[in-house]
C-alpha cells in the first residue's frame, strides 16, 4: 500500500491527473521528443476521421513530434459539432502511448501565442504517401516552422506497403487507444446487453442512406421521383465531384451499396436463420419502411438502436451523427456476425477491429458477383424453387422468377463443394444437395453451438458463389 502511494505521489509529481484507484496500474513514463508540434484537423465522417487519426498518431510517433489532440470535422455533410472528447475517451487516448508518442490537449501557451501572432504553417499531407515522404518532406518543415498544421487527415498511410512496425503501431492506435467516451460506451454496452439477452445477433451495416445513394448515383429500386430527388441532391453539393453517373453500369461493376431488398435475398441465401436478430447499423434508410419491408418480412427481428432504447436514452446523442455512428460502431464490433453492404470506411475499420480482437466473423460480399446472381434470378434465368414453394415467397416478391430453372443448376456447374473434408477428394457430395439446404428458409434456429456450422456454411457459399469472407474459429463469449 505504501509502495502504491509512493508511485501515486511520483505520478502526481509528473503532472498526472489520474486518481489512484484500488487496481491502479502505474503508467509508463511519458515520452518527450522535441522535433516539433503537429496540429491536425480531421475531415470526413466518423470512420474516415478515425482512420486519419491513426495515421496522424503514427506519423507523430515516427517523426518524434508532439501531437495535439485532433480537431474533428465540424463542417462535413454530417453537420456534427462533436469534438474529440465528445466521441473518444481523451485521457485514455493520451495515456495509451505516453511512452511512445507525446500527445497534448493543446499547444503550450507560449507556442500558441506565437502561432497566433505569426502565421500557422498549414498544409494537406499528400494522400497515399509512404513514410519516406514524411521523413524527407514533412520532417524538415517541422524543423523550419516548429508547428505544422495538417488541414486534412485522410492521408491513407496504410495503403502503401508501409513497414510492419508502422502498420502494427497504427493498429494499436485504432483498436486499443481509440476508446469511445464513457457516455457512448455505456449506452452502446446497454444496446449489446439488450441484444444478447435474446441471443446471437447480426449487425448489418446497411449503408442505404440518402447521402450515399445520392452521391454514388446508385438508383436501383428507386422510383422516378426519388431518382430526381437524389440527382438534385448530388448536384447541390459542390464537393461531390462526380455528377453524371451511370448507376446501372456502376451497380454491375459491384460499386453500389446493396439495396435492402438485395440484402434480404443474400442473407437468406447465406442461410442466416430468419429468427436471427438483425441490427441495422445506419442512420435513416432511404425510402424508410417502404424500402425495409422486404428485409423485415425475411427477418422480423429487425432492430436498430432507436427501437431498442427508450427515446430519452438516445436524445443526448441524437443531434450528433458521429456519436450515433459511434454507438453503431461499438455494437458492430461486438456482434456475432458483421455484414456490411458497402465497402466504405466503416466496413473496413470494423472488419479490421473484429479481426484484431480475435477473428470475429465478418461477411464481406463480392458485390459484383452478388448483383450478377440477383439479376439472373430476378430476370428468371435461374429460379429459387425451394424458396418459391414456401411461405417466404413473399420476401422475394420484387424478384419473382419467370422460368422454373433452378439456381441449383447454376451451382451444379461447380463441382468441388465438400460436405465434409473427404468429400472434396471423392467428389462425393453434390453441390445441389448442399445448396438446397442453404437456401431452405426453415433452417434450424441459430444457436451458439452452431457458430462453427455457420462458418462451414459460409465457406461453402464462398466456393459456390465466390464470396469473399473473413473468419476463423468461433469466438462466442
Ligand atoms: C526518433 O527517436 C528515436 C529514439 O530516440 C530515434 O531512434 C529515431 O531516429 C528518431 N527519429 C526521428 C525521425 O527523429
Ligand atoms: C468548428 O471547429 C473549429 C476548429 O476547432 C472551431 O473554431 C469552430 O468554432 C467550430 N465550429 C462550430 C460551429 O462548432
Ligand atoms: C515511397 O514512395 C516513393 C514515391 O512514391 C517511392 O519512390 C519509394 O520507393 C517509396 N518508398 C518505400 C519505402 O516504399
Ligand atoms: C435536435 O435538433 C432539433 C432540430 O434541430 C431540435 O428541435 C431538438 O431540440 C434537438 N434535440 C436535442 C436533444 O438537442
Amino acid at each position: 500500500m505504501a509502495m502504491l502511494w509512493a508511485i501515486a505521489l511520483q505520478l502526481r509529481a509528473l503532472g498526472n491527473t489520474l486518481a489512484p484507484t484500488p487496481n491502479f496500474q502505474p503508467l509508463p513514463p511519458p515520452r518527450f521528443y522535441h522535433n516539433g508540434y503537429l496540429l491536425v484537423s480531421s475531415n470526413g465522417g466518423l470512420n474516415q476521421m478515425r482512420s486519419g487519426i491513426c495515421d496522424m498518431v503514427t506519423i507523430a510517433r515516427f517523426l518524434n513530434v508532439t501531437l495535439i489532440v485532433p480537431q474533428l470535422d465540424n463542417t462535413s455533410f454530417w453537420n456534427d459539432y462533436s469534438q474529440f472528447s465528445d466521441i473518444f475517451d481523451i485521457d485514455y487516448f493520451i495515456n495509451s502511448f505516453r511512452d511512445e508518442v507525446r500527445i497534448l490537449k493543446d499547444l503550450p501557451l507560449a507556442l500558441k501565442r506565437k502561432v497566433e501572432a505569426e502565421n500557422l504553417y498549414s498544409m494537406p499531407p499528400i494522400s497515399w504517401s509512404n513514410m519516406t515522404y514524411y521523413y524527407d518532406v514533412i520532417l524538415p518543415r517541422f524543423q523550419t516552422f516548429g508547428v505544422v498544421h495538417f488541414h486534412k487527415t485522410d492521408a491513407r498511410l496504410a495503403n502503401n506497403g508501409i513497414p510492419e512496425e508502422v502498420q502494427k503501431f497504427r493498429c494499436r492506435v485504432n483498436y486499443q487507444a481509440l476508446r469511445f467516451a464513457p457516455a457512448i460506451e455505456e449506452l452502446a454496452k446497454k444496446i449489446v446487453r439488450i441484444l444478447r439477452e435474446k441471443g446471437p445477433f447480426l449487425v448489418l451495416h446497411l449503408r442505404y442512406e440518402m447521402d450515399m445513394i445520392a452521391f454514388s448515383g446508385c438508383n436501383e429500386g428507386c422510383d422516378n421521383q426519388e431518382v430526381d430527388d437524389l440527382t438534385k441532391m448530388r448536384y447541390a453539393y459542390p464537393w461531390w465531384k462526380e455528377k453524371e453517373i451511370d448507376g446501372v453500369a456502376k451497380r454491375k461493376a459491384g460499386l453500389c451499396p446493396l439495396t435492402p431488398e438485395e440484402t434480404a435475398l443474400i442473407l437468406t441465401a447465406l442461410g442466416i436463420d430468419h429468427n436471427m436478430q438483425v441490427y441495422i447499423a445506419a442512420g435513416d434508410i432511404y425510402g424508410g419502411e417502404k424500402r425495409l419491408s422486404t428485409l423485415r418480412l425475411a427477418y422480423p427481428n429487425l432492430v436498430k438502436k432507436e427501437t431498442l432504447l427508450p427515446p430519452e436514452d438516445l436524445s443526448p446523442f441524437q443531434n450528433h451523427s458521429n456519436q450515433m455512428a459511434a454507438l453503431d460502431y461499438y455494437v458492430a464490433v461486438q456482434s456475432d456476425i458483421f455484414v456490411p453492404t458497402n465497402g466504405g470506411n466503416m466496413a473496413k475499420v470494423v472488419k479490421g477491429h473484429r479481426r484484431y480482437l480475435g477473428y470475429k466473423r465478418s461477411v464481406i460480399l463480392d458485390r459484383k458477383v452478388v448483383v450478377e446472381l440477383i439479376d439472373a434470378y430476378k430476370y428468371g434465368k435461374i429460379s429459387w424453387d425451394e424458396f418459391v414453394h414456401r411461405q417466404e415467397l413473399k420476401i422475394t416478391s420484387s424478384f419473382i422468377p419467370q422460368k422454373p430453372e433452378t439456381l441449383l443448376n447454376v451451382a451444379k456447374r461447380r463441382k468441388d463443394l465438400p460436405h465434409h473434408p473427404s468429400a472434396k477428394r471423392q467428389g462425393a457430395t453434390s453441390i445441389s444437395k448442399y445448396t438446397s439446404q442453404a437456401l431452405t428458409p426453415l433452417l434450424p434456429r441459430f444457436r451458439y453451438s452452431m457458430l462453427n456450422e455457420m462458418v462451414i456454411l459460409l465457406c461453402k457459399i464462398k466456393s459456390a458463389w465466390n464470396f469473399q469472407y473473413t473468419y476463423t474459429q468461433a469466438q462466442a463469449a
